[in-house]
């Protein structure tokens, strides 16, 4: 079979890795791909959010699956694309337009979450435009309980200064991870609020605002397979998204990541799948909402209950460079059973070993960084896997070419060990500029 995976960081170089395993695989094509993937496959120099040129390219090159890495292809429609009468024959993975607002929009996600009586943080959204979600037309397909909704930036004003701190602000749309504030006074949520909805400092991502409740506990990712009707449940794993060690400083994509996460027990697990993911299920069949790929749950764990932060419709990015080394079963089996609905029974099969991730980045990200800095050492790594995320090749070799540059992959039979070997080999990676946190997992050291 040929496979057209579409992305290009660490998420994909982890998932073409695990792609080129399978017995089912013929050739990989990665649009746009890196200096990794171009190892195990083909980079095409084709952009995500271009489907005119993947169509072309996939009917070209007999194409029987797309695998779509990144929210943003899928946010912009593109299994919908794909199920046009010459492609319908491709078997294309992810979440149609309609299911990709749980991640494209916050208030969507919430929406769904209160009337599948889906455990979450109370909240309430703003809008200067009322409730209308002007491109999705979806969300009308939801009924929301009306006190959740409000069109007045004064009573938004109001609603801030009332609440209990820290509070919670969210942009509605894609906002490449910026799109959330957590205040810890009254003037900060109202100059956030003031920024996102009459400033445009998300522009259309933050017309609407959701404002939420602040939960307290410690948070894990659950990875969920499905084909709309049956699930399977991948790894759980834990990232590490500020850029300074004790969980300090700004927000990045993620600077590390672990999996198993050691709190996900089985009785936690448990209370996940009854009050989140199979209401999540059949929530999806309920609203007719077609989904055949990965729904990430972002979940925090408060006084030993499960609450959702966010979905996702896409694999996390480190997660998945932890949650594909411990997965056994054959990914393209699993993947070819969401197309008619035969994910019923599927098992995943699972590593008993620790996987742990430590990201290198780029000296001054998530703020300005160079880019062009040239990398050595990676001969030099033993017992690891490196997967690219922002990396260049050139005459002179692999450069660095974003913030998050390499993740680096252990797997033993205890996490210390695992953290260990990624940290040494870290050292071994030499760059201008190299920075990685060195405390990646520290609450369960
Ligand atoms: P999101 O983009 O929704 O994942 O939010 C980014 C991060 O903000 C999350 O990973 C949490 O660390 C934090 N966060 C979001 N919502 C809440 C909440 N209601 N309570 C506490 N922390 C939150
Ligand atoms: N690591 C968080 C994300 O992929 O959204």
């Amino acid at each position: 079979m040929n496979i057209l995976l579409i992305g290009g960081g660490g998420r994909e170089h982890a998932i073409a890795w695990k792609l080129a395993q399978s017995k089912l695989c013929t050739q990989i094509f990665i649009a746009p791909g890196n200096p990794g993937t171009a190892e195990i496959g083909t980079n095409i120099d084709i952009s995500v959010n271009d489907f005119e040129t993947q169509k072309t390219f996939c009917l070209e090159n007999k194409i029987e699956m797309v695998i779509v890495g990144p929210e943003d292809p899928l946010v912009n429609g593109i299994y919908d694309f794909f199920q046009q009468d010459d492609l319908n024959h491709i078997h294309i993975i992810g979440p149609s337009q309609h299911g990709a607002q749980l991640e494209g929009s916050k208030a969507f996600a919430k929406e769904f979450m209160m009337k599948m009586n889906i455990p979450t943080a109370k909240y309430k959204e703003f809008s200067l435009v009322g409730c209308q979600m002007s491109e999705s037309g979806n969300i009308s397909n939801l009924k929301p309980d009306t006190q959740h909704l409000s069109s007045d930036y004064n009573s938004g004003v109001a609603y801030i200064k009332n609440h209990s701190l820290p509070i919670v602000l969210k942009a509605d749309g894609l906002a490449a991870g910026k799109g959330v504030v957590i205040a810890e006074t009254h003037e900060d949520a109202l100059l956030a609020f003031k920024e996102m909805l009459q400033e445009n400092k998300f522009g259309k991502a933050g017309a609407k605002v959701v404002i939420e409740e602040f939960l307290t506990g410690i948070e894990c990712s659950v990875f969920v397979l499905t084909d709309g009707v049956n699930y399977c449940l991948l790894p759980t794993a834990k990232d590490y998204k500020r850029i300074g060690e004790g969980d300090k400083g700004l927000n990045t994509g993620g600077m590390g990541a672990i999996s198993p996460v050691p709190f996900a027990n089985e009785i936690f697990m448990q209370k996940v799948i009854t009050k989140i993911v199979e209401p999540t299920i059949k929530g999806l069949q309920q609203e007719k909402i077609i989904y055949k790929g990965f729904v990430f749950i972002g979940l925090i764990k408060v006084n030993d209950e499960p609450f959702v932060i966010e979905y996702n419709c896409r694999m996390g990015d480190p997660e998945t460079e932890v949650v594909m080394p411990r997965l056994e079963s054959d990914l393209v089996e699993l993947l070819l059973k969401l197309k008619n609905n035969e994910l019923a029974g599927a098992e995943c099969s699972l590593s008993p070993k620790h996987a742990a991730t430590v990201m290198l980045v780029s000296g001054g990200y998530p703020e300005d960084f160079e880019k062009g800095n040239v990398m050595t050492g990676f001969e030099n790594c033993e017992n690891s896997l490196l997967f690219h995320a922002g990396t260049k090749q050139t005459a002179d070799g692999i450069v660095t070419n974003g913030g998050r540059v390499l993740a680096i992959t252990s797997l033993a039979d205890d996490l210390q060990t695992a953290l260990k070997i990624s940290k040494e080999n870290a050292e071994k990676i030499q760059y201008e500029g190299k920075y990685y946190r060195k405390d990646i997992g520290w609450e369960f050291s």
